[in-house]
């Protein structure tokens, strides 16, 4: 059987090291904040800000959370950006995806100050990642999936890496991390999405296939070569009548016919889901000790 990769366990040796890096910056008077701003009632989305409100409670960081109905406008949350990019205490400003279809996110993530960017979806920050550049922030899921490969010891450099999906989440991020000259870097890199033809052929000549399409159970043992890594980044929810929410959780792969074929997987959940939050936590971090480094 193949290596189960804990993200729950890497997410709490990842959130110690942000307890130490949080208690070094109270002992100078600072308190860490993170703003979520969450537009509409997607219960997912929901229930991923409150985890990370959650998790900011559970280290010390100061939280704000700002929630708005859907019928919010784009000059309304534009005017909120505004407020929370001059608010001393805000270290990182986070608005969840997606939002209402009426809001314009290209403009929204560029109404962000890049230094309080701590999803790296401003352009700037995209760009700092395509250019090696660690002054800015990486996307906190790929960020994550590459610290679970480095924990694990799984060699990226030369390996061949395939990403399934191109979104500017995750994809892309996740190519630009795998391909950077680095620790977690230097592989090969494929993108594959939805259009890409026989998609099992390119996906079984993946050494570390991560798969990050949002299609429930797409990736089969069809999919995968013998003794390759999986990372699941998929939280898809399919209904199913015997659990008491009506829905439960599943991934991009099929982890039970897939994980026979690998060498190390993660499961969904506990795999890359809590790696995303932690990092998110390590992002704010960043923020505050380079915005209190500019000014002190
Ligand atoms: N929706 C799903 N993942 C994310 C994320 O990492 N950041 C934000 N802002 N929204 C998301």
């Amino acid at each position: 059987m193949p290596m189960i990769i804990d993200g729950k366990a890497i997410a709490e040796k990842v959130k110690a090291q942000c307890r130490e890096s949080i208690a070094a910056l109270k002992s100078r008077g600072i308190t860490p904040g993170l703003a979520v701003v969450i537009i509409g009632d997607d219960p997912a989305s929901h229930a991923y800000v409150r985890s990370k409100v959650r998790t900011c409670e559970e280290l010390g960081l100061h939280s704000l959370k700002i929630q708005k109905p859907s019928e919010t406008s784009q000059e309304q949350l534009l005017e909120i950006i505004a407020e929370l990019n001059a608010d001393e205490a805000i270290d990182g400003i986070l608005v969840q995806s997606p939002p209402p279809p009426h809001i314009d996110e290209g403009a929204v993530v560029r109404a962000i100050d890049p230094a309080k960017d701590v999803d790296g979806f401003h352009p700037l920050n995209v760009a700092k990642l395509a250019m090696d550049d660690d002054s800015g922030f990486v996307p906190c899921t790929p960020f994550g999936c590459q610290r679970l490969l480095i924990e694990h010891g799984i060699e990226t450099s030369g390996a061949r890496v395939v990403v399934l999906g191109r979104s500017m989440i995750v994809g892309k991020p996740m190519a630009l991390l795998m391909m950077r000259n680095g620790i977690g870097g230097n592989a090969t890199v494929t993108v594959a999405h939805s259009r890409t033809r026989d998609l099992a052929s390119v996906t079984r000549e993946a050494d570390i296939l991560i798969a990050a399409i949002g299609k429930p159970h797409l990736v089969t043992a069809d999919h995968v070569k013998d003794g390759a890594t999986v990372i699941d980044v998929g939280i898809n929810r399919v209904v199913d009548s015997t659990t008491k929410s009506g829905y439960r959780l599943v991934g991009d792969v099929d982890f039970d016919a897939v994980a026979p074929k690998c060498s190390a997987i993660t499961p969904v959940p506990g795999g890359v889901g809590p790696m995303t939050i932690a990092m998110l936590m390590a992002n704010t971090i960043k923020s505050s000790q380079l915005r209190h480094r500019a000014t002190s």
